[in-house]
C-alpha cells in the first residue's frame, strides 16, 4: 500500500516535472469525466463541446486530450497546421460511438436516398470522424446533448425526414421536447435491410440503435421512484442519455455542462438540500466533494465509464515522457476532413 502511494506521488511528481519542461509548448485538456488522477494535471476541462471550442485558441505545440476517440478525433480536426494531439489511451474508444460503423451508415443514407425521400443526417458527437464525414457529405450536421433540440429543429425544416444517429435516446428526448410524436417516431437496425417497412416510411425521425451502456443499463426508472420517495421535493436531474422512462420521470435532464450549472445554482441559492444526479461517476463524485458541507448530492447509479477510465496518470506520464517523440498522436484521414469539418460548421453556425 505505501508503495503504491509512493509510486503514484512519484507518477504526479514527474508528470508536474515535465508540465514544467514544455511551459507554453503543452496544454492538457479533460473531460468532466476523467478521474481526479487526470483532472488534478488538467489545464482546461469541459465537456466534448466546451473542449472542442476552446481548441482553435490554442497556440502550444502539443495538445494531450484526456477523454476518449472520438474527442481527440475532433481536436485533431480542430487543430492548427503543425500542432499535434495526443489521446494517452488509443484504447479509450466510446462505446456508443462503436456501435454506429461509417460503412453502415453510408449504406442505409444511399438506400434512403434512392427511395427518393430526403432524409437528413444529424450526428450526435459521439461518433467517429468517418461517420461525422458521412455525414457532412449527405448535407447533415453534427449535434451536442446542449444543442440536440435546435439541431433537430434545423433537421426537420430541411428535408422529408431525420436520420438521428447513433443515440436513440438523445433521440427520442429531444423529440419529445419538439412534440415529434412517437408514432413518427421508428428505431431502424444497422444493416439498412428493413427501410422498405410502410412504418419507415412514413416516419418523421429514424434512429440508429445505438445507445450509452453507462446511461441506459445503469439507471433505471425504479431508482428514481426510489430516491423521490425518500427524498421528498429534491430534485433528480439526468443525462439526456438516459432511456425516455428515466427521463420522464426526473426533474431536469440535460448535458454535463447543464448538470453541473445546477448544481451551482442550487449551492448559490440554497433552494434545496438534495440533489440526485444520473451521470458518469467521476463526475458526480467530484461535484459531491467539492459542495461537500453545503448539498446532499447523491449519484442515481454507481456509474463509470471503463473508456474514460483507461486514461490513467500512468498513461498520461508515458505520453508526455514521449512527447518528443510524437507516440500516442492522434491522426485524421485527408479524405475525411473537409466533409466532417462541413457537418461540424454546420453545426456551429446554427448555435453561434
Ligand atoms: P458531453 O457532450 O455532455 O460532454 O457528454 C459526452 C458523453 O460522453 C456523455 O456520456
Ligand atoms: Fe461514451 Fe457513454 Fe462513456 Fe460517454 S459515458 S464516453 S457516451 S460510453
Amino acid at each position: 500500500m505505501d508503495h503504491k502511494v509512493c509510486g503514484q506521488d512519484a507518477t504526479h511528481a514527474r508528470i508536474a516535472e515535465l508540465k514544467k519542461k514544455f511551459g507554453a509548448d503543452l496544454v492538457i485538456l479533460g473531460h468532466h469525466y476523467q478521474a481526479d488522477e487526470i483532472i488534478r494535471h488538467v489545464d482546461i476541462v469541459g465537456d466534448s463541446l466546451e473542449l472542442a471550442r476552446r481548441i482553435p485558441d490554442i497556440e502550444a505545440r502539443n495538445i494531450v486530450f484526456c477523454g476518449v476517440y472520438f474527442m481527440a478525433e475532433s481536436a485533431a480536426l480542430l487543430a492548427r497546421p503543425g500542432q499535434r494531439v495526443f489521446l494517452p489511451d488509443h484504447g479509450a474508444d466510446c462505446a456508443m460511438a462503436r456501435m454506429a460503423r461509417a460503412a453502415d451508415v453510408e449504406r442505409v443514407l444511399e438506400r434512403l436516398s434512392a427511395s427518393g425521400r430526403k432524409v437528413l443526417p444529424l450526428a450526435y458527437v459521439n461518433s467517429s470522424l468517418a461517420v461525422k464525414a458521412v455525414v457532412g457529405r449527405f448535407g447533415g450536421a453534427v449535434c451536442t446533448s446542449s444543442n440536440a433540440k435546435t439541431m433537430l429543429e434545423w433537421a426537420m425544416e430541411q428535408g422529408d425526414a431525420v436520420l438521428f444517429l447513433p443515440d436513440r435516446n438523445l433521440g427520442r428526448n429531444t423529440a419529445r421536447v419538439l412534440g415529434i410524436a412517437p408514432e413518427k417516431q421508428v428505431l431502424i437496425s444497422a444493416s439498412g435491410n428493413d427501410l422498405d417497412r410502410d412504418e419507415v416510411r412514413g416516419a418523421k425521425l429514424l434512429l440508429w440503435p445505438g445507445c450509452c451502456p453507462i446511461h441506459e443499463s445503469l439507471m433505471k426508472p425504479d431508482m428514481v421512484d426510489a430516491f423521490h420517495s425518500h427524498f421528498p421535493g429534491c430534485r433528480v436531474l439526468v443525462h439526456p442519455e438516459c432511456t425516455p422512462d428515466v427521463v420522464q420521470r426526473c426533474d431536469g435532464a440535460g448535458s454535463t455542462a447543464y448538470l453541473i450549472k445546477e448544481v451551482e445554482k442550487a449551492a448559490a441559492e440554497g433552494r434545496e438540500h438534495t440533489l440526485c444526479i444520473g451521470t458518469e461517476f467521476h463526475l458526480v463524485h467530484r461535484l459531491m466533494e467539492r459542495y461537500a458541507g453545503k448539498l446532499n448530492i447523491i449519484p442515481l447509479a454507481q456509474a463509470s465509464c471503463a473508456d474514460m477510465e483507461k486514461v490513467d496518470a500512468q498513461k498520461l506520464l508515458s505520453t508526455l515522457e514521449y512527447l518528443e517523440e510524437g507516440a500516442g498522436t492522434v491522426t485524421v484521414e485527408e479524405s475525411l476532413k473537409a466533409p466532417a469539418r462541413d457537418a461540424i460548421v454546420r453545426m456551429l453556425e446554427r448555435c453561434r
